[in-house]
């Protein structure tokens, strides 16, 4: 018997199963051989939410939930947000490697070379109406882009597929500052290419008439940072979703804008924006433990707080906090931040989020740092997905280079009727009526 293995005993029909044990993992596949007749289907794991199945091998981003540990390509988020630029960190997680100088400076020019949008791009923003959620423009937006571009859908060829990733991650701050504008009925702006990434993002947001647009330092050095604890985070929702449209050969443009459906979600990237919502909700500090109890009632959760992986603390949401220092010191005092550390005091000593282990999670402090910048709630998510198309490029290209990927196709455990036979309308009872 190979010593890494496992051995199954199926005591339905008392025989007994090795299997193989790779990466201190059994592939579920192996379990198909457990069969009680010959033509049975064979054994598969039953997991609702993925709470326990790997679905596939990746490089890019490594998270330890219990330690709360996160590293892209083996480098500590903490060191990457102090030392690194979010366009570095970028290309070290699509190709693995932090760049040397003169790579960043050719890949950074690259990335600028696609910043603007075709002409047409922008008709299309028009035809939404003056107050649709930018999150619902960007999605669409991004789609569009591959009536643009449609040799996309050749996802095979390393050129074209590099082509487009760079396209992606140049045009998404365009397309997200023109979504903004657009609610506003402000003339779009053009990207300066003298800028950094962030602060012609910040230039695309709020030039108004002045020559030149000069973003704040500090704060646009804050917002590239966010943009790097924003830039992967290995198979959440929406990256599960980019890899499960780009395993049917979809197209980046579409396949993103998929996955950005999923981050809008508010369990999920919308987060950020009902933090704030939430703080509006309780108003001032003396409210907050009465809402406290409305949360361990089950009437509300605490929205910025838990998470799937980490069950002792977020390490994004550290360096948020220390971000938001440097932000105060600019923008003057909030006090949503002093709502929010109350709000985290008062939850951490309590034992209802001691035993679920409920921490704030990055979007805890994001949004109230984003406010303090000037962005409106209604941006938040999509200040989330302009970094995060790098993760989601990242994890789809890894997944169309893995000779073990195929389309994403789950099984199901089939609960409904047996069969049964077409019932003419007239001898149908209430009773068989389907309840939708
Ligand atoms: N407030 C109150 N209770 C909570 C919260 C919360 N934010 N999160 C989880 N719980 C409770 C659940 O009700 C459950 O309690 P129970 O055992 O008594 O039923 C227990 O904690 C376990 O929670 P699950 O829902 O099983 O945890 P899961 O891993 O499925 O959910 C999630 C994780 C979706 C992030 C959840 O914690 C949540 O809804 N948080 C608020 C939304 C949020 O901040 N999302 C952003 C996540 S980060 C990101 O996506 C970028």
């Amino acid at each position: 018997m190979d010593s890494n293995s496992i051995t199954i005993t199926d005591h339905r029909t008392g025989k007994q199963y090795d299997i193989p044990v790779e990466d201190d993992n059994i592939r579920a596949k192996a379990l198909k051989q457990i069969k009680v007749h010959p033509e049975d289907f064979g054994m598969m794991t039953y997991d609702p939410a993925f709470l326990n199945t790997a679905s596939c091998r990746s490089a890019i981003t490594f998270i330890d939930g219990d330690k709360g540990i996160l590293r892209y390509r083996g480098y500590p988020i903490e060191e990457l947000a102090e030392k690194c630029t979010f366009l570095e960190v970028a290309h070290l997680l699509l190709n693995g490697e932090l760049p040397p100088q003169e790579d960043l400076s050719a890949w950074v020019t690259r990335v600028k070379r696609h910043t603007m949008l075709h002409e047409t791009t922008k008709k299309f923003l028009e035809g939404f109406r003056y107050n649709a959620h930018p999150m619902g423009m960007l999605i669409s937006t991004v789609a569009a882009l591959s009536t643009v571009y449609p040799d996309a859908k050749h996802v095979h060829d390393p050129v074209i597929r590099s082509r487009h990733i760079v396209r992606l991650i140049a045009k998404m701050p365009t397309i997200c500052a023109y979504c903004y504008r657009h609610q506003f009925g402000l003339p779009y702006v053009y990207p300066d290419n003298d800028l950094s990434y962030t602060a012609n993002f910040m230039n695309m947001m709020w030039k108004m008439v002045e020559p030149k647009y000069v973003a704040d330092p500090t704060l646009a050095r804050v917002l590239d940072i966010l943009f790097i604890l924003h830039a992967d985070h290995e198979q959440n929702c929406s990256t599960n979703t980019m890899r499960c449209i780009g395993s049917a050969l979809a197209d980046p443009y579409v396949s993103v804008a998929g996955a950005a459906a999923a981050l809008s979600g508010p369990l999920h990237g919308g987060a950020n924006e009902e933090v704030l919502k939430m703080l509006d909700e309780i108003g001032e500090k003396t409210a907050i433990p009465a809402y406290i109890e409305r949360v361990k009632k089950g009437e509300v959760k605490l929205m910025g707080f838990g998470h799937r992986v980490y069950k002792n603390y977020d390490p994004r949401a550290r360096i948020i906090k220390w971000a938001a220092d440097r932000v105060f010191e600019v923008t003057g005092h909030n006090n949503r931040i002093e709502m929010a550390l109350e709000l985290e005091r008062i939850a951490l000593s309590d034992d209802y989020f001691i035993e679920r282990k409920l921490y704030p999670n990055v979007d805890f402090y994001s949004g109230i740092i984003y406010q303090a910048m000037g962005f409106r709630p209604d941006i938040f998510t999509v200040l989330f997905a302009i970094p995060r198309v790098v993760g989601w490029l990242a994890q789809w290209q890894e997944m169309l280079l893995d000779p073990e990927q195929k389309i994403a196709r789950p099984r199901q455990v089939y609960t409904g009727e047996g069969e049964r036979h077409f019932v003419p309308i007239e001898e149908r009872s209430p009773a068989q009526t389907v309840k939708a």
